[in-house]
């Protein structure tokens, strides 16, 4: 699906309140989408494939460069929070005592700058529809939404991909979150009415039509209600638990390994027992999750969402029994939703813990699902969930600048 443009009515609103706050209309207008993972969880950092969609949830940037020159502030308000963080250039960026949600915007500055790339000071204003904390990736759709916008001001010309990996580090190196790439490629390379297998080693990456529509399913996300927790130290432990089997598998099989990427399912079969029992696991999600990945990529070019549908449930259930990120809510909605009459198949998505499942459903039970499947959900948990039918969408986009209206 393409978005409309600037006459989206949330576009608009962020240019008014740029202009009302800042009083001129902004020089450029930029949007990066959030996405939901169809398959492929926690295989990122593994150097491994993972299948995400750019959803119609989206961070949107309007800002314009400093008319001065020597002025060094850069000013950012926060529709959301209603906030403004000021800081000053030039000098090393710190992370924000008072406001976390503009450490996104510090930590591209600081890649920005620490790249040696060319800034002026701009005033910005902010806003979106990704959920927080709901593992919608709103973190990388900010991300990505800034570098777009510094490249188009700068004239960088920094490739999508690329931006993707400062993305990527500014997380990494700035906020401390140790994660991989995949949000912040999908965020900035996502296709329409498209997934996007992504081969994490090379960042080598293809479309993979949906052709949804033309069997009546929809992609819906279901937000459990739970908001993701624990997942910066659970997350860590992870990565680490896998480095392990790494080690251990490396020794084992005699030959040195990078990553669980290049580890066989018949090698790990062979020389699971070998391992501590909670590294096996870890290690048999991984390259059990990698295969699947591709088995869906084939099942979707052949048109068999069955099989698709069957691929998701088994992701499902190897994160919460081998790699333990799931949680109770999400396991009750998820089996839940693959009992509903019509299901092709659902999982949890994202990095766990909380947040939202992911599953392929007929359109017309999409309403039936909200009225059956929801209360149940909330008597079994206490908690309320929502539930939308998302688009696939393009990467980030610039709607607006001075070399776009020069163009007409
Ligand atoms: C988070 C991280 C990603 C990925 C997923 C789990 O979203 O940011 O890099 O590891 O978790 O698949």
């Amino acid at each position: 699906m393409t978005l409309p443009g600037l006459e989206a009515p949330r576009v608009a609103a962020v240019v008014a309140a740029f202009t009302e706050r800042y009083g001129a209309p902004p020089a450029y207008v930029v949007r990066a989408p959030g996405r939901v993972n169809l398959i492929g969880e926690h295989t990122d950092y593994n150097d491994g494939f993972v299948l995400p969609v750019a959803i119609d949830r989206e961070m949107i940037v309007a800002a314009s460069p400093k008319a001065d020159r020597e002025d060094l502030e850069v000013r950012v308000w926060s529709a959301e929070y209603e906030v403004e963080d000021r800081f000053t250039l030039g000098a090393p960026l710190a992370r924000s005592p008072e406001h976390p949600w503009v450490d996104y915007m510090r930590g591209m500055l600081h890649i920005w700058q620490a790249c040696a790339f060319k800034l002026r000071a701009f005033d910005a204003v902010i806003a979106g529809d990704v959920p927080q904390g709901a593992g919608l990736s709103s973190s990388a759709a900010y991300e990505v939404a800034i570098g777009t916008f510094l490249n188009e001001m700068m004239a960088t010309g920094v490739a999508p991909r690329q931006l993707a990996v400062l993305a990527q580090k500014a997380e990494n190196r700035f906020i401390g979150v140790q994660c991989g790439i995949m949000d912040q490629f999908i965020s900035a390379m996502g296709r329409p009415d498209a997934a996007l297998l992504i081969d994490c080693r090379s960042l080598d990456s293809r479309p993979v039509p949906l052709r949804l529509a033309e069997q009546g399913l929809a992609i819906v996300i279901t937000h459990s209600g739970v908001r993701r927790g624990l997942v910066d130290s659970a997350y860590n432990e992870r990565r680490q638990q896998c480095e392990e089997a790494v080690r251990l598998l490396a020794a084992r099989l005699g030959r040195p390994l990078k990553a669980l990427r290049d580890v066989e399912p018949g090698e790990l079969k062979a020389h699971e027992k070998a391992l501590p029992p909670l590294v096996a696991r870890r290690a048999r999600h991984v390259v059990t999750e990698n295969e699947r990945v591709l088995l869906a990529v084939e099942a979707l070019g052949q048109g068999k969402l069955a099989r698709v549908g069957k691929l998701m449930n088994d992701s499902h259930a190897s994160l919460r029994d081998d790699f333990e990120v799931s949680c109770p809510e999400l396991d009750a909605l998820v089996r839940l939703t693959q009992a509903f009459e019509g299901v092709v198949g659902a999982r949890m998505t994202g990095a766990g813990f909380g947040g939202c499942t992911v599953a392929l459903m007929p359109r017309d039970r999409v309403e039936a699902f909200r009225a059956e499947v929801l209360p149940t959900y909330a008597a079994e948990t206490g908690q309320q969930a929502t539930a939308w039918v998302c688009a696939a969408v393009g990467g980030a986009a610039v709607l607006d600048s001075p070399l776009k209206r020069a163009l007409g």
